[in-house]
């Protein structure tokens, strides 16, 4: 989704904007540009529709000097992508040029407004009507620029991020936030601003998140001040950053994707290091620890979320009622926020996102919390907004996820989910010893079960030579493996834009089976568990007519493999952690048949990984 980078400092801005914007392709995006005051104190704005290399080529013989500017990449809402509907906007009179991030829900009307005062407009987009209407407010106010920004944030709807830049005030970028995220670093002499922290970390550690509702006026060579909107100053939080510049590179790899597949031994280390002790034997996860009343006295949790850490919620359902006894509902947030739920003190919330700033799990949240309920967050970037958000809440620790294909957050979220449901149970007293224990050790042996599975790197490569060319699949599972089925067809359309669904393997004959024929590959995801013998029946109707079925097994498995056409042997788990183990095989899968195919494997068309519209 739509990238915000500013610098303003001794430096030259844009050699600073131009590695930011690259730094935030990973969120997707469809055209990019740049504004810069330069040292004649001339504003230049310079679009282009496509990636950030087109922008590049684009102003190579232009003036590309100054030491303030501010730059974005936009991901299409209002008008299609191109060069006039990229940022920045410029305002009517051209001495403000504006970068947004969101959406302006009541553009419409305001357009109206200005096009009766004589305003021209040089493009579709919501974001060159609110750049009007903050220069209008000015002029009609006689007010400065922070000022006008302050009355526009109380008229306009919806959600943003901005970055302003004015022509005759040559030492200030002022910034402001409400719902969309927006991070400002802190160097010697200078200030980065960006969605998130991935541009600034090369240059300073120390940054403020802007709240919602705030506005950041950030003033060459002075400290920054951050104001709300009825003016009152706020006193800045500066913290400090936690990860580092290796972890935002490839490290070798030709795509971030299968740096990050393979990384899943290793950060489902990072992920239980300090929770889970085999010498203790014992969990501790002190998000819950911390509030432990209210998980004893829950009547019930809800679990609402999007995407893949929607499928890390159905399998957090199985672990919270399997070993909990807790009646647990998992929602997608985008449907929860607009259903009227009903909530109660006793209920507690949880909230799953990687990236913490997905537009409608923060709405989910903020309805939850008006409810009265408890809410918990599980999100991987640290000092997001539904992580700032939630009452109390466990982090993933799986680092930076930079390709749009979500792999390693959702093994961490299910790591988590697997650590909450094992710390409520054993305060609750729902769970035996014995099982208890057998779950920590297995829990402790996952990321070298990991390793084994990546091992099948070559086989999965080869069998995704003979699949590359199939225009749809099915994926099937059962149990703790009927999410993990829905995230393998998610996996696999969302980067080779095959089309793939995921279904819970007794439920094909109540009519998907009637899409059975030679060409229809089936992925079977058939683990020795409580009901393994079902999922073979299951494989049989598939064979019985004629579909061709991929098997994921446990190692040594000759049953189902000798009546699947291809098997992928799996070391053996609980079936509580089946998905974690089952997750590989199909990341892999998706991945080399969408290489390929010679997708874009890392930024997918259309799609975006912060999602910070609704
Ligand atoms: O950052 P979040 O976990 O809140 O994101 C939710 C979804 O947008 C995300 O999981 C999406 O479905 C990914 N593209 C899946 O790979």
């Amino acid at each position: 989704m739509c990238g915000i980078v500013g610098y303003i400092g001794t430096q030259e801005a844009y050699p600073i904007l131009i590695k930011g914007l690259k730094r935030l392709e990973y969120r997707g995006y469809d055209s990019a540009g740049v504004a810069l005051l330069n040292h004649s104190n001339e504003l230049n704005v310079y679009k282009a529709k496509g990636k950030v290399a087109d922008l590049e080529y684009s102003v190579a013989s232009k003036d590309t000097s100054g030491t303030i500017g501010i730059a974005h990449t936009r991901w299409a809402t209002h008008g299609e992508p191109n060069d006039a509907n990229a940022h920045p906007h410029y305002s009517q009179s051209s001495n403000l040029a504006l970068i947004h991030n969101g959406i302006i829900e009541n553009y419409m009307v305001i357009k109206q407004e200005l096009l009766r005062n004589e305003y021209e407009f040089k493009s579709s987009t919501d974001t060159e009507v609110l750049v009007h209407f903050i220069e209008y407010i000015k002029e009609t106010n006689n007010v400065d620029l922070c000022r006008a920004v302050q009355i526009a944030m109380g008229e306009v709807v919806g959600a943003y991020a901005i970055a302003i830049l004015d022509k005759n005030n040559p030492d200030q970028i002022i910034a402001a936030r409400k719902s969309s995220p927006l991070v400002i670093g802190i160097g010697e002499d200078e200030f980065f601003l960006a969605s998130d922290a991935t541009p600034i970390i090369e240059y300073t550690d120390k940054v403020i998140y802007i709240k919602d509702e705030e506005i950041a006026v950030i003033n060459r060579g002075c400290p920054i001040k951050i104001l709300n909107m009825t003016d009152i100053e706020q006193t800045p939080e500066i913290k400090t950053l936690e990860m580092n510049l290796s972890q935002l590179e490839k490290g070798g790899y030709p795509h971030f994707m299968i740096k990050e597949i393979n990384e899943q031994p290793q950060t489902i280390v990072d992920c239980i290091r300090g929770r889970v002790s085999v010498e203790a034997m014992d969990v501790i996860l002190s998000g819950v620890l911390d509030h432990k009343d209210k998980f004893l006295n829950a009547k019930r949790i809800i679990i609402v979320a999007c995407g893949t850490s929607w499928h890390a919620a159905l399998i957090g359902e199985h672990l919270i009622e399997d070993l909990c006894r807790i009646p647990v509902e998992v929602e997608y947030a985008s449907e929860f926020r607009y259903r009227n739920p009903v909530l109660n003190k006793e209920d507690i919330v949880i909230a799953i996102s990687q990236s913490g700033e997905t537009a409608d799990t923060l709405a989910a949240v903020e309805l939850a919390k008006a409810s009265g309920a408890f809410i918990y967050g599980i999100c991987n970037v640290v000092g997001s907004s539904i992580a700032r958000a939630t009452d109390a809440g466990s982090y993933i620790h799986v680092g930076p996820e930079i390709g749009v294909a979500s792999t390693k957050a959702f093994t961490g979220q299910v790591t988590v989910l697997s650590m909450l449901a094992l710390t409520i149970a054993k305060e609750r007293k729902t769970i035996e010893k014995e099982l208890y224990v057998s779950l920590i050790n297995e829990l402790a042996a996952i990321p070298e079960k990991m390793k084994k599975v990546l091992e099948k790197n070559e086989i999965i490569k080869d069998l995704s030579k003979i699949f590359t060319y199939a225009h749809n699949f099915i994926y099937l599972g059962r149990g703790y493996n009927y999410p993990a089925a829905l995230e393998g067809a998610l996996k696999l359309k969302e980067i080779s834009y095959i089309h793939a669904e995921g279904y819970p393997a007794a439920e094909m004959k109540h009519g998907p089976i009637a899409l059975i024929d030679t060409e229809m590959p089936v992925v079977a995801i058939a683990t020795t568990d409580r009901i393994y013998e079902k999922t073979i029946s299951n494989i049989q109707e598939i064979k019985a007519r004629k579909g061709r079925v991929i098997a994921l097994v446990t190692e040594g498995d000759d049953v189902v493999c000798n009546i699947a056409d291809y098997c992928i042997e799996v070391p053996k788990t609980l079936e509580y952690f089946a998905p974690l183990i089952s997750a590989i095989p199909l990341q892999l899968l998706a991945y080399y048949i969408a290489v390929n195919k010679g997708c874009n494997v890392d930024q997918p068309r259309n799609l975006a990984k912060s999602v910070t519209v609704e």
